[in-house]
């Protein structure tokens, strides 16, 4: 049984979460009542005040930061599946335990695959608009043409817990045929499942697909992964989908590509930089942009919140905690 003296969480969770975690460690947790994201100073004073930190998505535990002097955390219980925020070398050379949230969020993720690609091709948002500006003078022939979705081709990038849920989705529900692309893959029967064409190269799937979803985790190794060379092999007629993180594409780039007619649209849920966001998107009627909704149903973000709760329960008791990382 560990000593725990001080737990420090990031952000405000669901309430239900908030008090389960309260009701379990008592007034040693320290709550974020204003919601505030936390500055880098605030994240290394976290480090060093407390025993466990709960950060998010949307708190950079970067090389500088776990490098900070007489560091007391030992364990970091991410809310989020992603953990590319967190630079695992440095939390391990601190001998930080890390843990993520995975499988919880998986279903309301491909939901916003979904909903993005559906709504891009369709133009749904642009439609929308047009409604709510007065625009709209009637139905016609020729009003609004989109793309039809049913039958096309899905080209997955990475074929993950997230992707299968989308192949899930679009094959069963949409009768898409689906591609991927993922170098990881070992043969675990989705392909045929799903009568997938697994590519060898990116570009090869860039090359034959009509949607694009990315569903490959951020960091280094995928950094502006689809760049304007990629964007260059993608049909004129093809939508990319972002659910993955923003810096998996050079927006600039996309950007580009998107007033040139070089694709047809993109549905994004996650920006280069967020919550700042290219200006140069704005204008863009074939892109739909949400604001990194991927986890965002009530039933998701507790469960993530108890996911958490769980894996910090069994460090403090000495377990294994489920989602360990590092
Ligand atoms: C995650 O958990 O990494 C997601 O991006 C949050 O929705």
């Amino acid at each position: 049984m560990k000593d725990i003296n001080r737990i420090i969480v990031t952000r405000r969770w669901p309430e239900v979460v908030e008090k389960e975690l309260c009701d379990m460690y008592g007034d040693i947790v320290q709550l974020n009542e204003s919601d505030q994201a936390m500055s880098q100073d605030d994240l290394k004073q976290a480090l060093c005040s407390a025993d466990c930190v709960l950060p998010t998505v949307t708190d950079p535990f970067d090389a500088e930061v776990l490098s900070v002097d007489k560091i007391r955390c030992q364990f970091l219980g991410n809310f989020g599946v992603g953990y590319n925020h967190i630079n695992l070398d440095a939390a391990r050379a601190a001998g930080i335990v890390v843990t993520n949230t995975p499988e919880v969020l998986t279903d309301c993720t491909a939901d916003i695959a979904m909903t993005l690609l559906l709504m891009v091709a369709r133009r749904a948002g642009e439609g929308e608009r047009h409604v709510r500006t007065h625009a709209w003078s009637g139905w016609r022939p020729t009003h609004m043409r989109g793309s039809k979705v049913s039958g096309k081709v899905l080209g997955l990038v990475g074929f993950g817990r997230i992707a299968t849920a989308v192949a899930q989705r679009a094959h069963c529900g949409f009768g898409m045929k689906i591609s991927f692309y993922d170098p990881g893959y070992n043969d675990d029967g989705k392909a045929e499942k799903f009568q997938a064409t697994g590519y060898a190269t990116m570009d090869e799937l860039l090359a034959h697909s009509d949607f694009v979803s990315l569903h490959c985790p951020g960091g280094k190794k995928t950094y502006h992964l689809i760049d304007r060379q990629q964007l260059k092999t993608m049909k004129k007629s093809a939508f990319l989908i972002n659910t993955a993180r923003g810096d998996v594409v050079n927006s600039q780039a996309l950007i580009n590509a998107l007033k040139n007619g070089q694709i047809a649209g993109a549905g994004l849920d996650v920006y280069e930089g967020e919550p700042a966001i290219n200006d140069g998107f704005y204008d863009l009627e074939n892109a739909v942009l949400l604001p990194h909704l991927g986890s965002a149903s009530e039933e998701t973000r507790v469960a993530m919140g108890q996911r958490v709760v769980a894996n910090l329960k069994a460090w403090a008791n000495g377990e294994p905690p489920k989602d360990r990382v590092v």
